[in-house]
């Protein structure tokens, strides 16, 4: 079997490619780390805003389908306030936006540890 040579090759090419596939893949958690503001949030609260799908629309400090959080921040909501905007959202706070949706079946604990965190980033004026 002159051609035997070509087949092995072509199974570890395969092979090899699904390897390299597998490690250039990226999760939510990732991406938020790219940014700069990084010291501003802990693995925590990383974890909760990529499992409660925050990150779809937010970033840290930009701005993507929603304000970005440090813009947020800059409203100076109190974390009560806070809950209840992410429970139900007021469009007219931001006009240049579409309007988000409710986020009411985030996990009472996670939204206030979220709120918290917003309430809690320093921005420069
Ligand atoms: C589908 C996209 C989308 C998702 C998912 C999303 N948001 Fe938003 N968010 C927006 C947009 C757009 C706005 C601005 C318009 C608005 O407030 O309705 C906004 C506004 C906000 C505001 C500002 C409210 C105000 O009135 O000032 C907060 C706080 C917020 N989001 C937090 C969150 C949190 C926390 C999550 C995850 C639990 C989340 N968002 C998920 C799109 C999203």
């Amino acid at each position: 079997m002159t051609n035997r040579p070509t087949f092995y090759h072509a199974f570890f090419l395969l092979l090899f490619s699904g390897m390299i596939y597998s490690c250039g893949h990226q999760d939510d958690t990732e991406i938020i780390l790219e940014t700069t503001e990084v010291s501003q949030v802990s693995r925590e609260v990383q974890g909760l805003l990529a499992k409660n799908t925050c990150l779809g629309c937010h970033r840290i400090d930009k701005k993507l389908i929603g304000p970005s959080y440090l813009e947020i921040a800059q409203r100076k909501y109190t974390k009560e306030e806070l809950i209840t905007l992410i429970k139900e959202p007021q469009p007219k706070n931001w006009p240049d936006y579409p309007p988000m949706a409710p986020m009411q079946w985030v996990n009472g604990e996670e939204l206030a540890t979220i709120a918290d965190w917003i309430a809690s980033l320093e921005v420069n004026e």
